[in-house]
């Protein structure tokens, strides 16, 4: 039963990305000033959060594990983080806390990749002992806590229940052993969201906004009556997130989900996330292209971001934060209303 469904999320988020065209990213507009322009050569790209340094500002965020098919996607994501140094995130590790048998279907994501920066992805029903269970199989390096009540809704199997996750989270947070990431799935983290996970204990969040892989939709779509189709486009956007996370203290922030070339990395990092993660774009060119191909895609997103960084005169990424920025259309209305200058 858990091994069907992540076959069909593999199946049902590649049959979603040739349809992800315009979304909130595109709202984002540099000011173009003609002679700002750095040197591809003193370009930065390391970054840090809540403790933690990656050389590059992107990661393959989490998607799978739990069956065959999702066992072989990882095998392939883990051998494209290690050639190109791009921290990797598991998919939920439930599949493996109810079937032990599919340890192998996450394990490679290690075995492939011994020195990489892996984090464990769990949901937020898990307890601190299987947390520790999953992050030990992985020796992952930071944990994901996925929140999805969204998802969870539209789901026929789905919880029902979520009043608990605050106080499971605190509890994750102060006994993982390792650095936590709180994330969305792809409908957003608002900034009240964000101040509660920080002073729950939480030090970094993904905002894991929508404009990318659509999990209503998804859910939706594994079942014959599709009861919830209304829930798709639920939520905010990963600018929206990071914009009204602006001049938050306390808890780092990373910013994922529609995110679909080096340009929207960029501008996710200029309206401050500490590193973007990347899933169903990177799925698809995995699944379509194969490794090799995935590899190299990575590595001309590193190539394409450093001549960006350049472009903007940015050396590094706190300096990004410091470009021009226009914020225009259906975004800038949804800040006006939020009271976000
Ligand atoms: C996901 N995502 C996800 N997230 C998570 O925290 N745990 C999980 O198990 C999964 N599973 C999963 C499977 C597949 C096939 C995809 C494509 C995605 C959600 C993912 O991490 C991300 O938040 C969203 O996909 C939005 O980002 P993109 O796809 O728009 O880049």
């Amino acid at each position: 039963m858990t091994a069907e469904r992540k076959d069909q999320h593999i199946e049902l988020a590649l049959a979603q990305q040739p349809g992800i065209g315009a979304n909130d990213f595109d709202a984002v507009r540099f000011v173009h000033h003609a002679l700002a322009g750095g040197d591809v050569a003193a370009v930065d790209l390391r970054t840090s959060f809540a403790g933690v340094h990656w050389p590059v500002p992107l990661y393959i965020n989490g998607m799978t594990g739990g069956s065959a098919r999702a066992g072989e996607v990882n095998h392939g994501l883990a051998i494209a983080a290690r050639e190109t140094g791009v921290p990797i995130a598991s998919g939920s590790m439930s599949a493996y806390f109810k079937d032990p048998s599919q340890a192998d279907t996450y394990r490679v994501l290690r075995r492939e990749n011994p020195d990489g920066f892996v984090l464990a992805n769990i949901n937020a029903e898990t307890s601190v002992e299987q947390a520790r269970r999953g992050i030990e199989l992985l020796a992952a390096d930071a944990l994901q806590i996925h929140i999805n009540a969204v998802q969870e809704t539209a789901m026929p199997e789905g919880d029902r229940a979520f009043s608990h996750w605050p106080e499971r989270i605190a509890e994750l947070a102060a006994g993982a052993g390792v650095p936590v990431v709180v994330k969305e799935v792809g409908f957003g983290l608002s900034r009240r969201t964000l101040e509660r996970l920080r002073d729950l204990g939480v030090p970094a969040a993904d905002v894991a906004g929508r404009g990318g892989t659509d999990f209503a939709r998804i859910e939706n779509d594994r079942r014959r009556l599709g009861e919830f189709a209304y829930l798709s486009g639920w939520g905010q956007s990963a600018p929206a997130c990071l914009l009204e996370a602006g001049g938050l203290d306390g808890i780092d922030v990373l910013g994922s989900g529609g995110v679909r070339h080096p340009l929207d990395v960029v501008r996710a990092l200029a309206l401050g996330a500490a590193a973007v993660g990347v899933s169903g774009r990177f799925l698809a060119v995995l699944v379509q292209e194969g490794t090799e191909a995935l590899i190299a895609e990575i590595r001309r997103w590193q190539g394409q971001l450093t001549q960006l960084m350049a472009l903007l005169g940015a050396v590094d990424v706190p300096s990004l934060r410091r470009t021009d920025v226009l914020i225009t259309g259906e975004l800038a209305e949804y800040c006006r209303l939020r009271g976000i200058d």
